[in-house]
This record gives C-alpha cells, sequence and structure tokens, in this order.
C-alpha cells in the first residue's frame, strides 16, 4: 500500500486518500482512520466546551465585581443626592440658569439672579430706610434687611468688631453705571463676573449690601482671613443674612466669589442655606 494523496481541509480535519492492494485491506484502512477523524472532532469539541465554560465564568466574575462597583458609585451618588448637591446642574450658570415664577408675598427670599430680573414696578414693592451712623452717608437699605442688620453690628460691636456699608440699594441706573465701568476698565466677560446689569441685581431691592469688617474702626478693607470675618461668616445667619457669592460656587451663582456681599433672606431661609451650604440658586433647584 501506498499513500497516494493527503488533503487537509479545515483545521484539525485531514482527509487521507489511499490506493489499496486490495478492497478488504481498503476497507479495514479505511475504518482505522476514522477513529482518529472522531478523536480530533472530539477533542475540539470538549476543547470548545472548556473554553466557553472558562469564558462564561470569567464573564459572571467580572459583571459580579462591576455591579458590585457600580453599586458603590451609586450608593455615594445616593449620599450627594441625598444632600442636594445641584450634579446636574451645575453647568455655567451665566447661560444655563433657570427661571422660576418668584413668590413676591415674601419678597425676602426671592431669587434674583442672571435669568431671575426684577421689574421696576416690583422694586417700588421693598421700603427703604437710610443707614445711620456709618462711615459712607446716604446709603439705603430695605426696612427689614436694616433692622437685622443693626442687631448683627450690636453683636459685633461687642466683641469690638465694626462693621460698615459701603454699598447698599442701587437704582437701575446705579448698577448700569456700575457695570458699565467694570466693562469699560476690564470688559464685559470680566464685567458679567462681578456686576450685574439693570433688574438683575439684589442690591436693586435694598435687600443686599457690601461691607467692610475690622477691629479697626477707621479700616477701609476688610481682611478676609481675619478673626472677624471668620466670627461674621458664622453667625450671619442668626440675623437672617447669607454670603450670598461664595468660593467654589461660581459656577452656580453665575459670579465670582464675593465675601463682602451680604442677602438678607430672613432667619429661617438663612439658617437653612448655611447649615446645608447650599445657595440660593440650589435651594430653588435652578
Ligand atoms: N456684585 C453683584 C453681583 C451685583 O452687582 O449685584
Ligand atoms: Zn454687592
Amino acid at each position: 500500500m501506498k499513500e497516494n494523496k493527503t488533503k487537509f481541509y479545515k483545521l484539525g480535519e485531514c482527509k487521507t486518500e489511499f490506493l489499496f492492494e486490495s478492497d478488504a485491506e481498503k476497507v479495514a484502512l479505511k475504518e482505522a482512520a476514522k477513529p482518529k477523524k472522531t478523536k480530533i472532532y472530539k477533542k475540539i469539541i470538549i476543547n470548545t466546551i472548556i473554553i466557553c465554560f472558562f469564558m462564561t465564568t470569567m464573564a459572571i466574575t467580572l459583571n459580579y465585581y462591576e455591579t458590585g462597583e457600580i453599586n458603590k458609585i451609586n450608593a455615594s451618588l445616593g449620599k450627594i443626592n441625598g444632600s442636594k448637591a445641584p450634579s446636574e446642574k451645575l453647568n455655567d450658570a451665566s447661560n444655563n440658569l433657570k427661571t422660576i415664577t418668584n413668590n413676591y408675598e415674601d419678597k425676602h427670599t426671592i431669587i434674583i439672579n442672571k435669568a431671575n430680573p426684577i421689574s421696576e414696578d416690583l422694586v417700588k414693592n421693598y421700603t427703604l430706610v437710610t443707614v445711620e451712623d456709618n462711615m459712607y452717608n446716604g446709603i439705603k437699605l430695605e426696612k427689614e434687611t436694616y433692622e437685622n442688620y443693626l442687631r448683627l453690628k450690636e453683636n459685633l460691636l461687642e466683641r469690638g468688631y465694626y462693621i460698615n456699608i459701603r454699598s447698599g440699594f442701587r437704582t437701575f441706573n446705579d448698577s448700569q453705571v456700575i457695570y458699565n465701568n467694570y466693562a469699560l476698565e476690564k470688559g464685559s466677560a470680566y464685567a458679567d463676573k462681578y456686576a450685574a446689569t439693570p433688574g438683575t441685581s439684589e442690591h436693586n431691592t435694598g435687600l443686599a449690601f457690601d461691607f467692610i469688617i475690622s477691629s479697626n474702626k477707621s479700616a477701609t478693607k476688610t481682611n478676609y482671613e481675619s478673626d472677624e470675618y471668620f466670627y461674621l461668616e458664622n453667625i450671619a445667619y442668626l440675623y437672617g443674612f447669607i454670603i450670598r457669592y461664595p468660593k467654589d460656587k461660581e459656577v452656580i451663582t453665575g459670579y465670582n466669589y464675593e465675601p463682602w456681599h451680604l442677602r438678607y433672606v430672613g432667619e429661617e431661609l438663612a439658617k437653612y442655606l448655611t447649615k446645608n451650604n447650599l445657595t440660593l440658586e440650589e435651594f430653588y433647584e435652578l
């Protein structure tokens, strides 16, 4: 018998054809060749099953750990959401602030920002009074704001700290002049971060003011690292005030950090915002 030719087909499959001396030999040899072929198929099938089993086990294990990790991340996100962090709302406030309908029945808790301006008509609902005994004359504040400012001032004086207001109520025209000056000096992008246009400034209501605090009675600047400032920052809410434009919340409020700008919102809301480290935008979920 001699081997005539060998054909290779698919991987692992070998077909051999022979030329034989006799038919019996041919049949016998053909039969002998068969089990070989079956063995190869068997091996392939077994290996495939083993590989499939291994891969399935790997996939299940990986998925288990991955799900565990995702659950952990979700859990921590849940915590953040629970404390009202506006994770998905941290867009550029200048462009994406939402508008809400203010409830002017409580005129002290309203929100005024770039997307929520106040009209000159509504501004007339705020009763203004003149600030007495202040380093700068002729400054006006909304009546309830001023009454609470006096309580705050008294507390500070008891510790030997002096507070003065350098800017209170502003007319729409005042706001326009301030904005234009900023824009002229430093460009409109800079002005947008520090100065509000008419109707979008809390100063237009008299609910907000810019102050100086120091242990030096005639100081014209505040040291924001001082004990005086730290103290004020921590007790302001007791009198209904909040630091309206805090550090690290610039994208939410739309303004740079303004440690000198206090806003009156009433005792209850001020306490809630301060204790929860929230801005008005976050509170109103804008
Ligand atoms: N500086 C604040 C944003 C204002 O102009 O009202
Ligand atoms: Zn201000």
